[in-house]
């Protein structure tokens, strides 16, 4: 069911500072900051050959990231993406395996503009999990 990895998301304390570590550091081609309101992050697009890492902030009050931050003032990792072709028919697989999906379980748009859900870390090995449809 699950296809390429889209991305990896890291929480970072300082987005400015973790996006010239990827530049100027690891050399890798790095957006501009995304204001992402809806979402309650500030991203930052690490673009690599064979998949992007994402860079979140938290942006506004209540924002989804902020107890990562508080539970890992370094930063973290904090989901993988994975992409799947019907983002539906995946959502009711998983639903009737006894997977937990988060929050209202329709699909929300996401970073790149495409449909997205997540689903709870519990269930897969300790490690929250995006889905997008590509
Ligand atoms: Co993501």
């Amino acid at each position: 069911m699950i296809g390429r990895l889209n991305h990896v998301a890291i929480v970072v304390p300082d987005l400015a500072s973790a996006a010239a570590l990827y530049r100027d550091v690891l050399g890798a081609d790095v957006s501009a900051p995304v204001p992402l309101p809806t979402h309650g992050v500030t991203t930052v697009f690490v673009t690599l050959p064979n998949s992007k890492i994402e860079l979140l902030s938290p942006l506004g009050e209540n924002s989804p990231v902020a107890a990562f931050l508080e539970r890992h003032p370094a930063g973290g990792m904090h989901h993988l993406c994975y992409e799947v072709a019907d983002i539906l028919a995946a959502r009711d697989t998983l639903k009737a395996a006894g997977a937990r999906v988060l929050g209202s379980q329709e699909p929300t748009t996401g970073a790149h503009g495409k449909p997205v859900l997540f689903l709870h870390p519990k269930d897969f090995c300790g490690t929250l999990i995006e889905l997008e449809q590509v």
